[in-house]
């Protein structure tokens, strides 16, 4: 039997219909951010291994179970898991933080694949992509409040009402160590009716128990003592003024004590936006403040502020758009061998002017090629044959109409284009 080969399990493939919804957020993306003074950055799709045991953490679950690494010759290579740590890399890697350092903040923002080995679910895949923005070199609060803002104002412009603002401050360094010594000795008499990985997180870092997906679990760490009670005056006083913008934008969130979010660079603000609509992996995007990252790579001490959304999750979150914009302006249809011949160069005139013609590659019948047109969601069907050609007129067939006019070259190409 013939081998079929299939996308593998957790990626799969977006077709040219689905593509005009991807097509409509990349440009939705592109407008937004570039208003806030946004740049593109495109780094590469694989890194060293150490760049994200280093800056996501060796007891995440990205890094302890899902990411894709590989030995070539004698270097251990992953496809990024996320984004942030190669942004991080790049701004040492080509001394943007000089800019930084005279106080200009470096904005940039990515769109593009990234990689986890996790179980496939709605909303999960192990080839996901990510829309994400980075703000680097601004320790003020309100480069949290006015990048969550820009976010907030995107999923508007894609039409996405049904959100809700979940916040959260992890404090910074120093306030953790305070807290883990608070958390551990809570933890302490409950540890023996958790979760083997609870055990482990426990040991290891923590914090990481927050990350614990067993129910019983999470129901005994509502008990837990929470890190907003042991914030620092700094932190706290930026956890304020966080809130105080996002009330004077008039952006309604609720805070959640236990948003801890996965990666361990965060300090801080931390925040995610959920969506009802997505089932169990309601996050449409996440992120937070990332102050010591920078340094932690060999960088200067730049702080960064940041998040990254999931496409698959905000494609599926956006409303239908208008009927599927037509793909073709124009079906050329050719009558007879002549009129195959003349559509050839005549469909090249056509697309120099900017329409976009959908033509026949060999000599058909006429019903295959309306049927053809259709297809081709073109608004029109142009008629060539030879007493088209004699007269210099084609008949020119509203698709959706049915009204058919003559028209010659020109009158065809400022009809298309209206
Ligand atoms: P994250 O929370 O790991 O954060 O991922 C951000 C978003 O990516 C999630 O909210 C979700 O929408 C999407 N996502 C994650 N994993 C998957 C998956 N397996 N399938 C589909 N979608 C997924 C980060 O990646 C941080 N780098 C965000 C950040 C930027 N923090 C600061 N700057």
């Amino acid at each position: 039997m013939a081998v079929r080969y299939r996308a593998l399990r957790g990626t799969r493939d977006i077709l040219p219909d689905e593509a005009l919804r991807w097509q409509r957020l990349e440009a939705a993306t592109r407008a937004v951010f570039s208003r806030y003074g946004f740049g593109e950055i495109r780094t590469p799709v694989f890194e060293s291994t150490e760049l994200f045991t280093r800056s996501v953490g060796t007891s995440t679950d990205i890094v302890r179970k899902e990411m894709y690494t590989l030995t070539v010759g004698d270097e251990s290579i992953t496809l990024r898991p996320e984004a942030t740590a190669p942004v991080a890399r790049a701004v040492v890697e080509h001394a943007l933080h000089r800019g930084i350092a005279q106080g200009y903040p470096e904005r940039l923002f990515y769109i593009g694949p990234m990689f986890r080995h996790e179980r496939p679910q709605k909303g999960r895949q192990r080839q996901f992509h990510q829309i994400g923005a980075e703000v680097l070199g601004a320790p003020e609060a309100l480069a949290d409040a006015e990048t969550i803002e820009m976010v907030w104002t995107l999923l508007a412009e894609v039409g996405i009402e049904d959100r809700e603002l979940r916040l959260n401050s992890v404090g910074d360094e120093g306030t953790r160590t305070a807290y883990r010594a608070a958390l551990t000795s809570w933890l302490t008499p409950h540890l023996p009716a958790m979760c083997d990985d609870c055990k482990r997180r426990a040991v290891e870092n923590p914090l990481r128990v927050f990350d614990c997906k067993v129910e019983a679990d999470q129901r005994l760490l509502a008990g837990a003592p929470k890190l907003l009670d042991h914030l620092t005056g700094e932190a706290a006083a930026h956890f304020d003024e966080v809130r105080r913008h996002l009330d004077g934008y008039g952006i309604p969130y609720v805070i959640d004590p236990r948003l801890v979010r996965g990666l361990d660079y965060y300090v801080r603000t931390v925040f995610e936006i959920t969506s009802t609509g997505l089932g169990a992996q309601n996050a449409l995007l996440g992120g937070g403040r990332y102050d010591g990252l920078v340094g932690a790579l060999g960088g200067p001490a730049v702080p960064g502020f940041g998040f990254a959304a999931g496409m698959e999750r905000l494609v599926m979150t956006m409303p239908e758009g208008q009927a599927a914009e037509a793909r073709a302006d124009v079906s050329l249809v050719a009558l007879g061998a002549p009129g195959f011949q003349a559509s050839i160069a005549m469909a090249r005139r056509l697309r120099a002017q900017g329409l976009s013609v959908a033509s026949p590659l060999s000599e058909r019948p006429l019903g295959a090629q309306m049927k053809r047109a259709e297809k081709a969601g073109a608004r029109y069907a142009v008629f060539v044959g030879e007493s088209e050609l004699a007269r210099g007129l084609y008949g020119m067939k509203d698709l959706a109409t049915g009204e058919q006019v003559d028209r010659d070259e020109a009158g065809i190409v400022s009809e298309a284009s209206r």
